[in-house]
């Protein structure tokens, strides 16, 4: 089956890339689609997100990463993919999920797998790697090293008070 594993992966953690290998190993063929507008604003652009996730799934020959816009739908009938994956960390994030996925059903009939995250990785969301990483916090082993260096750079370009 083909599945899609969406979201604005700016920038990719390592609970994203858990959930992407997990389901690389369950499906025959797993596309990272890549929100190119995110409501909010975004630290990198649509194609150095795209980027990062094509390094970190370079190992993996049936991961692909693609960017999209409008609804996750329409990119799911467009590249004739079965369902969605999302991983859910807390019950926070269930009432909310639980809705797309219902809306994503009722209108399309897309199906949407929950898969439960890596316990190591229930806190993490790349809101947080952010501002930790801004406050000249340590993120390592939250985020791929190669996502790390571009992490620093970023953040110094855009505070430089803050190195
Ligand atoms: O990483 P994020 O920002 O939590 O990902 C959210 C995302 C991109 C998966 C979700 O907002 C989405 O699917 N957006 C595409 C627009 C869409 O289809 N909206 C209707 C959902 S019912």
């Amino acid at each position: 089956m083909r599945v899609v594993c969406p979201g604005s992966f700016d920038p990719v953690t390592n609970g994203h890339l858990d959930i992407i290998t997990r389901s690389a190993r369950m499906h025959q063929e797993v596309v990272v689609a890549v929100l190119r507008n995110p409501s909010k604003s975004a630290l990198f652009t649509a194609d150095e997100r795209v980027e990062m996730l094509r390094e970190v799934t370079a190992d993996q020959p049936n991961v692909r990463v693609a960017k999209f816009n409008g609804l996750i739908v329409d990119f799911c009938r467009a590249n004739e993919i079965s369902a969605i994956v999302k991983g859910l960390r807390a019950v926070s994030d269930f009432d909310y999920e639980m809705q797309m996925a219902q809306m994503n059903y009722s209108q399309a009939g897309v199906e949407t797998l929950f898969m439960t995250t890596n316990p190591l990785y229930a806190f993490l969301s790349s809101s947080l790697v952010k501002e930790f990483a801004r406050y000249g916090g340590d993120v390592a082993g939250l985020v791929p090293a190669s996502v790390l260096h571009r992490l620093a750079d970023r953040l110094a370009v855009s505070d430089p008070a803050a190195h």
